[in-house]
């Protein structure tokens, strides 16, 4: 009982946070540039549904798969979809770097960037492991993604902004080539905090789990995409029905690029 009305007043909190910075950073008289999907705030379930599945198909022409492995039967997961169109793409020259929040027990994705060329930070506070080397490019810290630098949270997790982060790291002003979020529900709540601080400035690429358990979060996803291109929605069949059927608790796989780096149409 005690953990349902906390997360209640975190719904509340959160859609007062949408609210903020809606009014904050959408110029009046803008209100109509959007199409029926990407209106910033939902009439009914269905809208929410369309917006979150809905792609721009032809935003990237050159899409792969990075990381995954079986569950179960024929379930597959943890495998990310990013673009490889040459300006927005991973830089394949041995400098990408990639910060992963979300590993639980699957180090796939990670170990298939480490393949690409990339160096890995990868970051899970709910493992119960110490910040530890995990192979030569990739590095495990035990810190969460967080809307606010907390060091009180429940169960003692060390949630940190990604600002902070980046600044404890010395990337602040380097190019993060992805960023992968699979956090369980708390990234609607941190993308807000990104929003707001404009830390996304220099990330080429998202690919985020996203679980759509409240339409009302919306808004931050309408806000994130004034600067950067949905190419990617895919279920994730870990949320959907058996038969793969979307239901008000499913979650999908959503992949963006920064429209800041896209140089031309490739
Ligand atoms: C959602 O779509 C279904 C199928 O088209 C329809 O039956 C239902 O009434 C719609 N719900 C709302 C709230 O519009
Ligand atoms: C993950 O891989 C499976 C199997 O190839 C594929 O069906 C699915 O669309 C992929 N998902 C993502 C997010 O790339
Ligand atoms: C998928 O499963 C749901 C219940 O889990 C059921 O209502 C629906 O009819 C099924 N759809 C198909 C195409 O079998």
């Amino acid at each position: 009982m005690l953990r349902l009305s906390a997360r209640k007043v975190l719904v509340v909190v959160g859609i007062f946070c949408i609210f903020s910075v809606y009014y904050k950073y959408i110029p009046k008289g803008h209100a109509k540039v959007y199409d029926n999907f990407q209106r910033p705030f939902l009439a009914n379930s269905n809208d929410s549904q369309r917006f979150f599945t809905w792609r721009n198909e032809n935003a990237c022409k050159s899409k792969k798969s990075f990381g995954g492995k079986f569950y179960f039967k024929n379930y597959f997961d943890g495998n990310k979809t990013l673009c490889l169109d040459n300006d927005v793409m991973p830089d394949p020259n041995g400098k990408c770097l990639i910060y992963s929040f979300g590993v639980n027990k699957d180090w796939s994705f990670e170990e298939a960037m480490q393949a690409y060329g990339c160096k890995v930070l990868a970051f899970d506070p709910s493992i119960g492991k110490k910040p530890f080397k995990y192979s030569d490019k990739i590095h495990f810290y035990d810190f969460g993604l967080g809307k606010v630098d907390d060091l009180s949270d429940p169960g003692g997790w060390k949630l940190r902004t990604l600002g902070t982060l980046l600044d404890k790291f010395g990337h602040t002003n380097k190019i993060i080539d992805v960023l992968k979020i699979d956090i369980e529900g708390a990234e609607y709540e941190a993308l807000l905090e990104m929003l707001e601080s404009g830390v996304l400035m220099n990330v080429k690429q998202i690919a985020m789990e996203v679980h759509n358990r409240y339409d009302d979060y919306y808004g931050a996803f309408w806000l994130l995409e004034q600067s950067f291109e949905r190419f990617e929605s895919l279920p994730n069949f870990a949320c959907t029905d058996k038969n793969g059927t979307v239901t008000s608790h499913y979650c999908l796989e959503l992949s963006w690029f920064n429209k800041r780096f896209r140089k031309n149409n490739i």
